[in-house]
């Protein structure tokens, strides 16, 4: 399976299980299932509309699904609050910037990194605490936002602030890390460099990843295996090269779709 050694036979990260959601009349996700293994960096792609972000907010608790179940390391977390599926270990970015603009770098990450710190139960004096610091640093450190530290999140150039949104995410220390698009309106090179970094600290922090994009060049090298949904089904599902190839994929990207 995974190709970077994990265990076929390791119990399901997550687990999505029939999942469909409508918006009124429309169906942006129609019985979608698939199972993310720990470790595992699985993309799902597809055109616009696919219902990719949907996929998302259904399994990080921002919408309800209108049926299926969402399964995080074998618990059901179906249907519970945002807060608390982030409590459990599952963090998401989102396609529209969630920084806070008008505070520094630093100020963000830390924010963050406290609001763990919270939930840790560590709530008495965590105000320059010297650990929530050492992780804001290892944080800005690895992103390569540590020259930037002190600026306004809002002064930071789009692929810094891409960057920051991950560390945000990060900074909750998730298990499940969901990328909406994270290199959306970024350069063809900035986009190499951030998929091998986000790659790169993925395996170094040992997460699993699940990763959103609309680009199916951006997920072939980085992805242990790829979905495709497209007008909110799933129309495959296999290692990169395998769906690359598979006419239905291709058909679903060259014909009709706004792509
Ligand atoms: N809150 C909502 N209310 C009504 N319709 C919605 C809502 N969210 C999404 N939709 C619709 O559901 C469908 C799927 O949208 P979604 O945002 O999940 O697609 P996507 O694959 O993320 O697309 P993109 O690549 O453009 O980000 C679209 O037709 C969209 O208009
Ligand atoms: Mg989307």
């Amino acid at each position: 399976m995974a190709r970077n050694g994990v265990a076929a036979a390791s119990a399901p990260m997550l687990e999505v299980d029939g999942l469909s959601r409508h918006f009124g009349a429309l169906a942006a996700l129609t019985d979608v299932s698939f199972q993310v293994s720990p470790g595992e960096i699985f993309s799902v792609i597809g055109p616009n509309g696919a219902g990719k972000s949907t996929l998302f907010n259904v399994i990080t608790g921002l919408h309800a699904p209108t049926a299926g179940r969402v399964r995080f390391r074998g618990d059901d977390i179906t249907g519970l609050a945002p807060e608390i599926i982030n409590r459990r270990g599952v963090a998401k970015t989102f396609q529209i910037t969630n920084i806070f603009p008008e505070i520094s770098v630093f100020e963000n990450v830390r924010v963050a990194c406290q609001s763990r710190a919270a939930v840790a139960g560590r709530l008495a004096s965590l105000w320059r605490r010297p650990d929530v610091d050492d992780g804001v640093v290892a944080l800005l450190d690895a992103f390569g936002l540590t020259a930037r530290r002190d600026e306004l999140a809002e002064n930071l150039s789009h692929g810094e602030q891409r960057y920051l949104e991950i560390c945000l995410a990060l900074a909750t220390e998730p298990t499940l890390l969901l990328l909406d698009e994270p290199t959306a309106g970024m350069t063809p090179g900035e986009t190499r460099d951030a998929t091998a970094l986000i790659r790169a600290i993925v395996r170094e922090r040992g997460l699993t990843l699940l990763l959103i994009e609309h680009d199916m060049s951006v997920v072939m090298g980085i992805s242990d295996r790829v979905a495709v949904l497209h007008f909110g089904k799933k129309i495959a599902e296999g290692p990169p090269e395998a769906v690359r190839t598979d006419p239905s994929v291709i058909d679903a990207y060259l014909g009709g779709a706004d792509d």
